[in-house]
């Protein structure tokens, strides 16, 4: 019983990502998903997936696909932790679990995604996800965000799926315009 809601959620997850589907497609049908693992949250969910740190928000892997095309994991953010400025290289649906994570969002104005200089970022629009939320995003204009929790707002826990083991990702420099890549740690289940 006990790992049913979550064996649900990677099957259903397995067989709309199937194949060569576009990102879109993935997102939009994986999405209500998230909503029913969020609503049996608590059949899976372990202590050690509650994981937090001072040093910054905690990253707890959760489940890896055996060849790695998929990783759900929860991430737990103390007030006045954020991610830097990054994008995901990859689709990804993220539910909210308890909190409310904030994102800030930045758009990139020069023409060339591909380029690692020259890139022209502007600050977007900010989106407050409460409880129960489920946000998303593609690979291709890839998502560039800011998320966390304000130092004056309580812990949050989010969980996210993504199409590939998110274990680097780019940071974004505005002031120097560039971009680099960096390896991003969790803690295994
Ligand atoms: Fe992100």
């Amino acid at each position: 019983m006990s790992a049913s809601t979550l064996e649900s959620f990677i099957a259903g997850a397995e067989e709309r990502s199937r194949g060569e589907r576009a990102p879109a497609d993935c997102v939009l049908d994986i999405a209500p998903l998230m909503l029913d693992l969020m609503q049996g949250a608590s059949t899976f969910l372990e202590p050690q997936h509650y994981r937090s740190g001072p040093a910054g928000y905690t990253r707890n892997l959760i489940w890896a696909a055996p060849d790695r095309s998929m990783s759900l994991y929860s991430l737990v953010w103390l007030p006045g932790q954020w991610t830097p400025i990054h994008d995901h290289g990859s689709w990804g649906v993220v539910g909210v679990l308890e909190g409310v994570l904030e994102e800030r969002a930045y758009v990139r104005l020069s023409p060339d995604r591909e380029a690692g200089h020259d890139i022209e970022l502007v600050r977007g629009g900010v989106v407050l996800l409460g409880r129960g939320a489920v946000t998303s995003f593609v690979p291709n204009p890839d998502h560039i965000h800011v998320t966390g929790v304000p130092a004056e707002r309580p812990r949050a826990v989010s969980l996210h799926l993504y199409g590939r083991m998110m274990s680097s990702f780019n940071i974004y420099d505005p002031a120097n315009r560039s971009r680099r890549r960096i390896e991003v740690a969790h803690n295994e289940s």
